[in-house]
């Protein structure tokens, strides 16, 4: 069995997707350790959280910085200290820049509550319902220099009903979120995603 993976979390809010990692390595279905939850917000949930499972946390007040490269910096110092090899987004509403996605390129996960390449951004369960499609669902994937352009890792479909509106659509696709970044996070952990261009490959056994 390899050594555990650590794992730096970057939150903004909620953190549902940082419970789901949380209780998926508890189960051992994981092979990673969270080494750090990091927040540009100091009243996100996802901190009670980590702290409930003892987890380091650190607050980046974004606010406090005058450049976005200088308020990354400060991000990478605590990823550095703690040895981070991956850096999961979960619900991180800050978009990163060139020089961060560089600093861990290949290494960066992000969760998206939409089929990319459709309704990347925000609000993407609204953009669903607005466009009127059929089926969404959640995207885990890598993060590059776009905003939710990287290479995808897996997808999950949610068929969307008549009677939908945006909240009971994203209630729905958090579920399969939940399942979806716990499995790709696993994947990554056992080392068993080959990028080529823009497709993932799942190395089998
Ligand atoms: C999720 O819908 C995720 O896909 C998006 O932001 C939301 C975060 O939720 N990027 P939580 O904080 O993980 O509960």
């Amino acid at each position: 069995m390899k050594m555990p993976k650590k794992i730096g979390v970057l939150v903004s809010g909620r953190g549902s997707n940082l419970q789901a990692l949380i209780d998926a390595i508890k189960e051992k279905k994981i092979n990673g350790e969270i080494a750090i939850v990091i927040s540009n917000k100091a009243d996100a949930f996802a901190l009670k959280r980590a702290e409930n499972n003892g987890i380091k946390t650190a607050v980046v007040d974004h606010r406090k910085y005058s450049t976005r490269e200088d308020f990354e910096k400060d991000i990478i110092e605590h990823l550095e200290r703690e040895k981070v090899e991956l850096v999961c987004l979960a619900g991180f509403m800050r978009v990163l820049t060139p020089y961060f996605v560089s600093r861990y390129r290949n290494r960066i996960i992000n969760i998206h509550p939409a089929l990319l390449p459709s309704f990347p951004g925000v609000n993407a369960q609204k953009q669903a319902i607005d466009y009127g499609v059929k089926i969404s669902g959640c995207t885990v994937h890598f993060v590059d220099e776009g905003t939710d352009t990287g290479p995808i890792i897996l997808q999950k479909a949610v068929v969307v009903n008549d009677n939908d509106d945006e909240h009971s659509l994203a209630e729905r696709i958090l579920k399969e979120e939940h399942k979806a970044y716990a499995e790709a996070v696993s994947l990554f952990c056992d080392d068993k995603l080959e990028i080529e261009g823009r497709k993932v490959i799942i190395k089998k056994e």
